[in-house]
């Protein structure tokens, strides 16, 4: 079989201490959002994957009272998948004989345990266990629902007013997303206005070269006297925009009404 091409890799080693599966469980989070996959399938990585360190904390007795982890983005055809591999190196127990869980209905039964495994069975798209003397893998694969693109895109949407227009820019702002706001204002600058707002409610991330896009906006908006303005930053983006010098060149607003006003008046 030919081997996936592997996009994104992160490895994690855990100490088996109480409570350490949920930073297992927040790797997998992040990895499952960047594939895009629902807030519900996200849940059930997490699920699975607390599982599976619990099982390893609490079953495998490994001499280096660790738990490794390896999270995949992985090129499956057509769609991705996360695949995650939880390994320890304790007892094992397939070979020991293992004794499965009961149906459900057994809850108030002496055997209330016994239900991880089964639980990540149906949780995951696909579960791999292997287990012997040497210890025990449980290999696992989530499934992305369609072909979204990886990274996050920006998404623009432009507000045509009276004398000012509004971009409003969604997602991260990179040297691409920089670079599609700035083709928005200057093709608004060709329609004729002067005044122009850029609502940022919808953007948390942005980087160096996407400001230094915004930065080109603002030296045009001087050449040609108009005005610019940004609302609804984080504080964060707010303090690069004032550390690379942008926030002298245009006007910084709390939300867009505030903006509006300032700008048209
Ligand atoms: N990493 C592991 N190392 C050694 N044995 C394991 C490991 N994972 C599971 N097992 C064995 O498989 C059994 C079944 O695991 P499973 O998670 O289904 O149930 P459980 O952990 O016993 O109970 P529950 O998950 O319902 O709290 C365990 O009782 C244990 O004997
Ligand atoms: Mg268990």
């Amino acid at each position: 079989m030919p081997t996936q091409p592997v996009l994104l890799e992160i490895m994690l080693s855990l100490v088996m201490e109480p409570r350490m599966e949920l930073s297992a469980s927040k790797v997998a989070a992040a990895m499952a959002g960047i594939l895009r996959l629902s807030a519900d399938k996200i849940d059930e990585v997490r699920f699975a994957v607390v599982e599976a360190c619990i099982n390893a904390f609490e079953h495998s007795h490994a001499r280096d009272q660790k738990v490794h982890l390896r999270f995949a983005v992985l090129e499956k055809g057509e769609h991705k998948a996360l695949k995650i591999t939880v390994r320890d190196f304790g007892v094992g127990f397939l070979s020991g004989g293992f004794q499965g869980p009961r149906p459900a209905g057994n809850l108030r039964g002496a055997r209330r345990r016994g239900w991880g495994l089964k639980l990540i069975k149906s949780l995951m798209d696909e579960v791999e266990i292997s287990s012997d003397a040497s210890g025990t893998s449980i290999i696992m694969q989530k499934y992305e629902e369609e072909n979204h693109p990886m990274t996050d895109s920006l998404n623009i949407k432009v507000d045509r007013r009276d004398e000012i227009a509004v971009i409003y820019a969604e997602g991260y702002i990179d040297n691409q997303g920089g670079e599609a706001v700035a083709s928005a204002a200057y093709g608004l600058i060709d329609e004729g206005f002067k005044t122009l707002l850029i609502n940022l409610a919808g953007t948390k991330l942005i980087n160096t070269i996407g400001i230094s896009a915004l930065i080109e906006v603002t030296e045009k908006m001087i050449e040609i006297e108009g005005r610019l303005g940004f609302c609804n930053l984080t504080p964060t983006i707010e303090k690069a925009f004032h550390t690379m010098g942008l926030a002298q060149y245009s006007q910084l607003f709390p939300d867009e009404a505030s903006a509006i006003s300032a700008l048209a008046a």
